[in-house]
């Protein structure tokens, strides 16, 4: 026998193999036989880690699949390709949807790509703007996935961070001060020429919402400069406080901004895979022709379901009734968690303007702090690091997945506190 060659994978896949994600290793050593090794009992574990919702789906929703299902004619039509970019109706919709809950103007399905959920289309957003070399501006801290999808989009893409948290005062920056993240934001925009500047509303893992004024100040440097300026819309319905003028932003007012929505956060849709972005046509064009090579078409089911329930629930006011019905479970979430916080532990923590997090100073590097918290209490929390450096030192509690169980939002955190404070 001669000898073999080693079967190698990609040099990038190794790469990334090499750096996996900070917060998929905490949610490994989470894993049923990891906590059973630890000496814990799984069903004593309170997990503040997952970054999911827990509310109930719309009813009406859940019908439409009923409806489309039990029909064999229609559910027939469901096993079909759509167009690459989605149906046109479901298109329709979801521009409706926009301009009901948050009045987006002039949107059609010309400025709708449907995809499988926002991770996947971020990724493929990311193939449509960028060419090696290119510099993209991100937050500091912000949501851990961008960087891992950029590495897998082009050589040598450059990341420049904007820091908009003060690890000294565990607050968001203000905007305008003489040494804010206005200033800031100038400074790194005219040094870098970054050609996509990128940011969360709310942000994972810090539930803020980017003031207007920074907004406004991005958009139109960006705009002057010919970068694109991209919204990650991920939590929109999750909104504490009246969400700010961008929010109703559109690309046929502003073509070089561009809008990352899911359906993941606001119906519950997590493994129902269902996103889309909203953009200028000639980035729509674009993201035609990535999406060819990446789904072909978005999932057939998904579509007709989301088209039939949105027509009737914009109409007859019940989206708006459960958008805002969700709204007031996650704002009590979060009141408990923050109460229990300060009550329990008392460490410095930031209050959510919507979403479904908090990060919580814990004064010394979280990697160590986060197995040896779970190991001695059975409580899980997020490191920080892994969205950014300055909360190397905090962690990210997530109330989302707990939103009906509130009481076990308050038991964990105590439990957390009692540790702490030995
Ligand atoms: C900021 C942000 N964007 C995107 C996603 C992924 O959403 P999707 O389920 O649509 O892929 C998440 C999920 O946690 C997120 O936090």
């Amino acid at each position: 026998m001669g000898s073999t060659t080693a079967t190698a994978l990609s040099a990038l896949v190794q790469a990334q193999l090499h750096s996996p994600s900070p917060i998929r290793q905490i949610m490994k050593m989470a894993e049923r036989a990891n906590i059973l090794a630890m000496g814990l009992d799984p069903a004593d574990v309170i997990s503040f880690g997952g970054g999911w919702v827990n509310h109930e789906a719309p009813e009406a929703f859940r019908q439409a699949y009923v409806d489309v299902v039990s029909d064999p004619v229609t559910f027939h039509q469901s096993g079909a390709y759509t167009a690459t970019l989605g149906d046109l109706g479901c298109r329709e919709q979801i521009a409706r949807f926009e301009a009901h809950l948050f009045g987006v103007r002039g949107l059609g399905p010309e400025h709708i790509a449907l995809g499988m959920g926002s991770t996947q289309l971020t990724k493929d957003l990311f193939t449509t703007l960028l060419d090696p070399g290119d510099t993209v501006m991100l937050l500091d801290p912000t949501y851990a996935n961008y960087e891992g999808q950029l590495a897998f989009v082009a050589p040598n893409l450059k990341i420049v961070r904007l820091p908009v948290l003060d690890p000294d005062t565990w607050t968001y920056r203000p905007v305008s001060d003489p040494d804010g993240v206005a200033r800031d934001f100038v400074r790194l925009f005219d040094a870098h020429k970054p050609k996509l500047v990128l940011f969360g509303a709310p942000d994972n893992p810090t539930s803020q919402i980017v003031p207007q004024a920074l907004a406004a100040l991005m958009l139109e440097r960006t705009a002057a400069a010919g970068a694109w300026l991209a919204i990650d819309f991920a939590y929109k319905c999750q909104y504490f406080e009246a969400p700010p003028a961008y929010y109703a932003w559109s690309p046929v007012e502003h073509p070089n901004v561009i809008g990352i929505h899911s359906n993941s956060k606001w119906a519950r849709g997590l493994g129902r895979r269902l996103g889309w972005i909203e953009a200028a046509p000639a980035v729509i064009d674009g993201l035609e022709r990535v999406l060819q090579c990446s789904i072909l078409c978005p999932d057939t089911l998904e579509q007709m379901t989301m088209a039939r329930y949105l027509a009737r629930a914009i109409d007859d006011g019940s989206l708006r009734a459960y958008v805002d019905h969700a709204n007031a479970l996650y704002r009590e979430a979060a009141r408990v968690t923050l109460d229990a916080i300060d009550m329990h532990i008392g460490h410095r923590r930031l209050t959510p303007s919507g979403g479904l997090y908090t990060v919580m100073d814990v004064g010394r590097n979280a990697d160590e702090f986060v197995p040896e918290a779970l190991k001695a209490t059975g409580v899980l929390v997020v490191p920080g690091r892994g969205f950014g450096a300055s909360i190397a030192n905090g962690v990210r509690i997530s109330y989302g997945p707990m939103v009906t169980t509130p009481e076990r939002i308050t038991e964990g955190l105590r439990r957390l506190g009692a540790w702490m404070r030995q």
